[in-house]
């Protein structure tokens, strides 16, 4: 029976992780440390009852914090998730974000130092889930990251990231901690913070607003449902070897405009399969006779934005046997049939001051054309 912290653990990711990791492992201790920003929501994390899952609202710079918990709970895993993950706000702010990702990476090894080392030795894992974004950009016909492709961050994001990478290894060569570091490609799926391509446009579409793409739509992401990223991190903290990275990802590569172009037939053909929906969503295309396609307005561009991300997972495969099973077209459609279902879900996040304040900020009045 293994003790958890999850650190982020009420964000996108994070509140996947412990659903997954609950039903696979139900003896398993989960504490959740989250300070609920912006982009926490407490509702997406699973009621199991305290002896499983205790929630504590805090933050991972709190070093004397995080020793406590680690102490009480006599954890013996760290599953780091808690950042600022978004590179438009890391852009609009960088500081803050750089705060978060590397001090508070640097407070969570210090108390895992502390406890798990200095006052121990307590057999332990520390896993930091990072990110591609590391690796920067890549042109159409090169090679797709592997681990060993030198770090060349092009965002603040993507460079606090990289900065918290580092501190993790060192604290491996350094004092002997024993950590895993995932760096993953772009995730989606439930509980996805609707300020991101996929669940943004989805929002977008059934409240009747453009779909504002940045540029030509010309940059490649490749997509991983978030269930196979959590379990490519249960094969790291299964099988994975102390102070060795993995890169997760599914072969997935596609450009923003063949994603989101995908995700309007979805939008369309849902409407044609449920009647019901058209009165739910009466502002969507699909309700006043349109084609969702037609809301798809070419933007200015984000800055420095990363033509083309791709990961290379042979490692996790081969050495750790790492196999996903979600296919993106399947994947796809059970992500918008996630969000038709659990609309309050949604409608309370828009509902919050701070969510129309970014938005307004970052598309103008009209929330769809910065
Ligand atoms: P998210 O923004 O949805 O969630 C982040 C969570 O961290 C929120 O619940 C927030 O309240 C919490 N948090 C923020 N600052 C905190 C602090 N100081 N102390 C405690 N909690 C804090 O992010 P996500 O998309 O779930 O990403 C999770 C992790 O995965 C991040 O480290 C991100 O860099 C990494 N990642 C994300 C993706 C992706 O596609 N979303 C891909 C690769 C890597
Ligand atoms: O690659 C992993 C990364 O994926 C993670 O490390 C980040 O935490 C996560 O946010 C994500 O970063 P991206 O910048 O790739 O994700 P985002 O959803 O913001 O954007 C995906 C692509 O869509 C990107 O090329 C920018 C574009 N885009 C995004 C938004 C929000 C648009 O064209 N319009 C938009 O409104």
């Amino acid at each position: 029976m293994a003790r958890l912290l999850v650190t982020g653990g009420a964000g996108f990711i994070g509140a996947n992780f412990v659903h997954y990791w609950s039903r696979r492992h139900p003896d398993d201790r989960l504490v959740v440390l989250d300070a609920l920003t912006y982009a926490g929501v407490r509702e997406s994390l699973p009621e199991l009852g305290d002896e499983r899952l205790r929630f504590v609202a805090g933050d991972v710079r709190d070093q004397a914090g995080v020793e406590g918990l680690l102490r009480a709970e006599r954890l013996d895993t760290v599953v780091h998730f808690a950042a600022e993950s978004h590179v438009d706000r890391s852009i609009a702010g960088p500081r803050h974000v750089v705060d978060v990702n590397v001090l508070g990476t640097l407070s969570l090894l210090e108390a895992a130092r502390r406890v798990w080392i200095e006052d121990g030795p307590v057999a332990h894992r520390f896993h930091h889930v990072s990110t591609d974004e590391v690796y920067g950009s890549l042109g159409p016909e090169d090679p797709p990251f592997t681990e060993a492709t030198p770090y060349a961050p092009n965002s603040p994001y993507a460079a606090s990231k990289a900065a918290a990478d580092h501190l993790v290894r060192a604290y491996h060569e350094t004092y002997g901690l024993a950590v895993t570091i995932s760096n993953c490609s772009n995730n989606y799926g439930p509980y996805h913070f609707p300020e991101k391509l996929i669940p943004l446009f989805i929002v977008n579409l059934l409240e009747g607003r453009d779909l504002p793409l940045y540029g030509e739509g010309v940059n490649v992401r490749d997509w991983l449902h978030v269930e196979d990223h959590c379990r490519g991190i249960e094969r790291v903290l299964a099988a994975g070897r102390s102070g060795r990275v993995y890169n997760i990802g599914t072969r997935n590569e596609r450009s923003n405009l063949e994603v989101v172009e995908q995700l309007c037939l979805a939008v369309d053909a849902a409407f044609e399969r449920d009647g019901g929906l058209a009165s739910r969503f009466p502002e969507a295309p699909p309700a006043r006779g349109e084609r969702c396609g037609a809301r798809i307005r070419f933007v200015r561009d984000r800055p420095g934005h990363d033509l083309r991300y791709a990961i290379d997972p042979t490692r996790l495969e081969t050495e750790l046997g790492f196999a996903p099973r979600v296919e993106f077209a399947a994947g796809l459609e059970d992500t918008l049939r996630w969000y038709l279902d659990h609309e309050d879900w949604w409608r309370r996040i828009l509902e919050r001051g701070s969510y129309r304040e970014w938005i307004r900020r970052h598309y103008g009045e009209a929330g769809d054309a910065p």
